[in-house]
């Protein structure tokens, strides 16, 4: 049976569909087979965040309202063959997708698969409640910046009526030198805030290939594996910023 993991923050913009995505890479080239299931009907974009939005015929919609099944809904990814996309799209508000009846199109694809990454929404609304109910692990993205932690906390305390199997955190955006100038808490510091396990800790880079997937950094790798054995090796996003020549590049930084 698959594990189903909620994807979730409370803000929008912190990086969930971009964790959700790279996450799903690195476990499916890790060999699982992983399906990356869209769970906004108001932006989603995941499709494009993959590359494989031409490649769409049915959506999750279209299995929740009978007109396929649900394994005629996957999109494989051209590159990584054991990772399969469940796409979502912009539904009006009357046309109300159940949280019973997304959760049962989800649970369809349990035992084919050893991964099921749900991206939920922003928010902490329904279309959070809908995505939440579909899983049973949760992992909550954050930025380190105050509002991020502040809807993330509203989101972990939502998360405890669920009962699921765990909830952690993975801090997205970290900037490793402010984190060594102490301008930024670190995400160990922010995750003892919010009370939950680090499970990962991301870098901002504007140079991640965000549209194709053409390589997989360091830190979605450690994130992947964190998942895949319950170790938490959690990448150290201050490596380029300590040392000799991590201080010229904070000097350089501090420049631009
Ligand atoms: N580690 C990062 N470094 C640099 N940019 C990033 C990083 N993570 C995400 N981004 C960028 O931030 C923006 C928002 O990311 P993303 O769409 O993944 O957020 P989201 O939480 O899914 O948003 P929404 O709440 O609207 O669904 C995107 O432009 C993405 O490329
Ligand atoms: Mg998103």
């Amino acid at each position: 049976m698959a594990r189903i993991i909620v994807v979730t923050s409370g803000k929008g913009g912190v990086g969930k569909t971009t964790v959700s995505t790279y996450l799903g890479a690195c476990l499916s080239a890790k060999g699982e087979r992983v399906v990356l299931c869209d769970a906004d009907f108001g932006l989603n974009n995941i499709d494009v965040v993959c590359g494989v939005e031409k490649s769409v015929l049915y959506d999750v919609v279209d299995v929740i309202e009978g007109r396929c099944r649900v394994k005629q809904a996957l999109v494989r990814h051209p590159k990584f063959y054991n990772l399969f996309l469940l796409a979502s799209r912009s539904t009006t508000p009357e046309r109300f997708i159940s949280p019973q009846s997304f959760k049962l199109a989800i649970e369809g694809l349990s035992g084919e698969f050893d991964y099921i990454i749900v991206d939920s929404p922003a928010g902490i609304d329904e279309g959070f409640h809908r995505a939440a109910c579909s899983a049973n692990e949760a992992i909550v993205v954050t930025t380190p910046h105050i509002a991020a932690i502040r809807d993330a906390d509203k989101a972990i305390s939502l998360l405890k009526s669920y009962q699921m199997k765990s909830v952690s955190l993975v801090v997205n955006m970290a900037q490793g030198d402010l984190i060594v100038s102490g301008d930024m808490p670190t995400p160990r510091e922010i995750a003892g805030v919010l009370k939950v396990p680090l499970l990962g800790a991301i870098p901002a880079d504007y140079k991640l290939p965000f549209s194709d997937l053409k390589s997989l950094p360091r830190a979605f790798k450690a994130l992947a594996e964190a998942v895949r054995t319950g170790k938490r090796k959690i990448y150290d996003t201050t490596v380029r910023y300590t040392g000799f020549w991590g201080s010229v590049r904070r000097a350089l930084k501090r420049r631009l």
